[in-house]
């Protein structure tokens, strides 16, 4: 169908799985063992209700802000997801130019099929963009692409920390990783098991043996803010503030991991609540940013995020069935039909800007039971 019949995120989903290549649509849509986590990170926004205050005047609107310090047309981001050339010619590269004609922020994944080099080449002057690290057990290659991605301006480091192993994606294991699939990452010639799916043929080098006390070997050789991508309770959260982390995602890598992970939303709950008993902290704040992702599928799933304390969210899926199907054009508009519904339910909730969306603004008593 024509792009403008496309009214939500949720249609792309449905086009491109008539549309995609069946590999690809296994890679990008399958979650870890029974999919129970993938299922909750969207029904978990699902238990949360709003309390819009009425008589504001709302004729204008804002819902603007910023993320690390940058900033952003939304409260959102896109958030790294891996071998974008199984969907669509061009790769991560759709992302990098719907981010820069909407202004928001683009996290490039370790395992983009284009090199990082390309994506940040593609990006306007003044775009901002993070890179999701995965930590390699050549501890020298992780410290080049790390230097190298501060070199060329990269804003914010991202290291995945839910994924000492890949979790197991069934529906990509059924699939064989062929030698002809487009990845910069396959293409360098390293020993990869291709016979079980595209997750497990590329990820064979990240170190499972990463731990806490590494943390301050990464401040040692970056001045980039540092961010815990896949931090799953509050305990890991006061960890990484403790040791001067600049955030959390607070993620389950999209259901992708450990199936019967909590949702995102879930997690954000039991995290304001503690760190604001244990060292004070109100949310959001400069200081220490919680971000989310998993199951984003509408702009009131962000509100309620943002409400409840996070600074931003990360929507993944989405974006590359939008690539997948139409290539930039499609991510573009799942971008304007974010836009359209941020304004649309700033005004229904009678909020201004997003300092107005605070706690208040939901009923989360079905959540937030700590
Ligand atoms: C991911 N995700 C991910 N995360 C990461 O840290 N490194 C990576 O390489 C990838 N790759 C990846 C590929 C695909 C196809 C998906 C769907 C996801 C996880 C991603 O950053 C994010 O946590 C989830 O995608 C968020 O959930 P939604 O928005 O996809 O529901």
């Amino acid at each position: 169908p024509p792009l403008d019949e496309i009214l939500n995120l949720h249609d792309f989903e449905a086009i491109a799985r008539q549309v995609m290549p069946e590999k690809a649509w296994a890679y990008y849509s399958s979650a870890a063992d029974d999919e129970i986590t993938n299922r909750e990170n969207h029904a978990a926004y699902h238990r949360i209700w709003f309390r819009p205050q009425v008589l504001v005047d709302v004729t204008k609107v804002d819902w603007s802000t910023t993320i690390l310090g940058h900033k952003s047309s939304m409260p959102l981001y896109i958030t790294a997801t891996a071998l974008g050339k199984l969907g669509h010619p061009d790769g991560e590269l759709n992302l990098t130019r719907a981010a820069a004609k909407h202004g928001v922020i683009q996290m490039i994944p370790t395992l983009a099929s284009c090199s990082l080099d390309e994506i940040i080449d593609a990006a306007q002057p003044g775009q901002v963009q993070f890179l999701q690290l995965y930590v390699n057990k050549d501890r020298n290659i992780t410290k080049r692409i790390v230097q190298h991605a501060e070199k060329r301006g990269i804003k914010g480091l991202f290291i995945t920390v839910d994924a000492p192993q890949l979790g197991r994606r069934e529906k990509d294991m059924r699939m064989k990783f062929t030698a002809d699939d487009p990845s910069e990452v396959t293409k360098s010639g390293d020993k990869v098991d291709r016979s079980q799916g595209a997750a497990r043929a590329i990820s064979s080098f990240i170190d499972p043996g990463l731990q806490w006390s590494d943390l301050d070997w990464f401040k040692s050789i970056t001045k980039m803010p540092l961010i815990l991508k896949g931090v799953q309770r509050w305990e890991d959260a006061l960890k990484a503030y403790d040791l001067g982390m600049a955030g959390v995602v607070l993620s389950n890598h999209g259901g992708r991991q450990l199936d019967f992970a909590r949702s995102g939303i879930e997690v954000l709950a039991e995290v304001v609540s503690k760190l604001g008993e244990k060292r004070g902290l109100k949310f959001p704040n400069e200081k220490f940013q919680l971000f989310v992702d998993g199951g984003v599928r509408r702009a009131t799933d962000v509100l309620k995020a943002v409400a409840l304390g996070a600074t931003a969210v990360g929507v993944g899926r989405p974006f590359l069935y939008a690539f997948s199907s139409y290539g930039t054009e499609g991510v573009e508009k799942a971008l304007q039909i974010l836009h359209d519904e941020f304004e649309m339910n700033m005004r229904l909730l009678g909020a201004r800007s997003i300092k107005d969306i605070g706690p208040d603004m939901v009923d989360a008593s079905n959540i937030s039971s700590h």
